[in-house]
């Protein structure tokens, strides 16, 4: 999936400032890729999937799904993916079996092979047991699982979830995790929204990080972790530095100008041998500030925040 440039505002009313959601979001997921857009609440992230299949209008800017482009060819687009919204929305007075074999219908798969797909999709969800029940008598966990097995019943080459687990339990959070590994190594393209950065951490190769509807940070998740484990400082200096700077094992030294210094260094390290290694060439310190890290910042943001309240207002789409 391919993203250039994709604005979103929305009509806040007579008289009032639109709404951005989206403030020119790039981003590129490759085919067979896990991805994670990681934000806080009302960053964007609704939005941008909601774009992405076809449920809310674009303001500017493209997407691209395979290469078809999703406002040339619409639908087209649609039957390259299977999206499960952020809320519960089939009909809990049918049984999983019909809500399966009916949304496959809908998208012009017989009715035979649809029932060969449902007993398949839900044996996988671990609701095989369950597909003639009443499904509002599922639990909210199984619920989710249910959203899942219909969006693949199309066998979708790209499975977008919007916080599928928001709100759920840490153990069944932990089994739609295993299930969503599965479908991707089977080789469906896997593309979640969270705010839990356990989440990207655990089940994602690459994220792109949103807030505020700008993209703070993106790439595979291995690297944006090691980010986060290196601290960064200002150091204001008496007088003016040397030509060339000390070495110090480890350490990134530059200077910022004639009298700042700008160092980074790994979080577990002591800044007892940086001072060392300053004075011994010379170079005193007067003041030192932290470095602000914007991904940083977000995260701990994120996290200080915590889950969003029950019913946060977001049954938009
Ligand atoms: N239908 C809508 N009308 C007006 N504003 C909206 C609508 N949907 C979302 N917004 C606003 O757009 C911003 C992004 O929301 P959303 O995409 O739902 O974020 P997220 O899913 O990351 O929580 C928020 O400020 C939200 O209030
Ligand atoms: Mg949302």
């Amino acid at each position: 999936m391919s993203i250039h440039d994709l604005r979103k505002t929305y009509d806040a009313g007579p008289r009032k400032p639109g709404i951005e959601a989206l403030k020119g979001v790039s981003l590129d997921v490759a085919e067979g890729d896990f991805f994670a857009l990681l934000g806080p609440n009302g960053a964007g992230k609704s939005t941008l999937i909601g774009i992405v299949s076809s449920l809310v209008n674009l303001s500017s800017g493209s997407v691209r799904i395979f290469g078809t482009d999703i406002t040339r060819d619409r639908d087209a687009a649609m039957r390259l993916m299977g999206l499960v919204p952020q809320e519960i929305n089939f009909n809990t007075f049918e049984q999983p079996l019909d809500i399966l074999v009916n949304y496959a219908g809908f998208y012009g798969v017989p009715r035979e092979e649809a029932i060969v797909r449902a007993e398949e999709e839900l044996r996988r969800a671990q609701l095989w047991d369950k597909a003639r029940m009443m499904s509002r008598t599922l639990s909210g966990g199984m619920k989710r699982r249910l959203m899942i097995a219909r969006a693949m019943m199309t066998r979708p080459r790209l499975l977008i979830l919007d916080e599928p687990t928001a709100g759920v339990d840490i153990e069944i959070r932990r089994g739609m995790w295993q299930t969503l590994r599965e479908i991707n190594a089977a080789g469906t393209t896997i593309i979640l929204t969270t705010h839990y950065l356990e989440e990207a951490e655990h089940l994602c190769r690459n994220l792109a990080i949103i807030d505020r509807g700008t993209i703070v940070a993106s790439g595979p998740m291995k690297a944006l972790l090691a980010r986060l484990d290196v601290e960064g400082f200002v150091l204001d200096i008496d007088g003016t530095l040397p030509a060339t700077l000390p070495e110090i094992p480890g350490i990134t030294v530059c200077a910022r100008d004639d009298h700042t210094l700008d160092i980074d260094m790994p979080r577990a390290m002591d800044l007892n041998q940086v001072f060392a290694a300053l004075d011994a060439a010379g170079i005193r310190v007067r003041s030192m500030r932290t470095k602000s890290n914007r991904l940083e910042e977000l995260f701990v943001s994120m996290v200080t925040a915590g889950p969003p309240a029950a019913a946060a207002p977001e049954a938009r789409a």
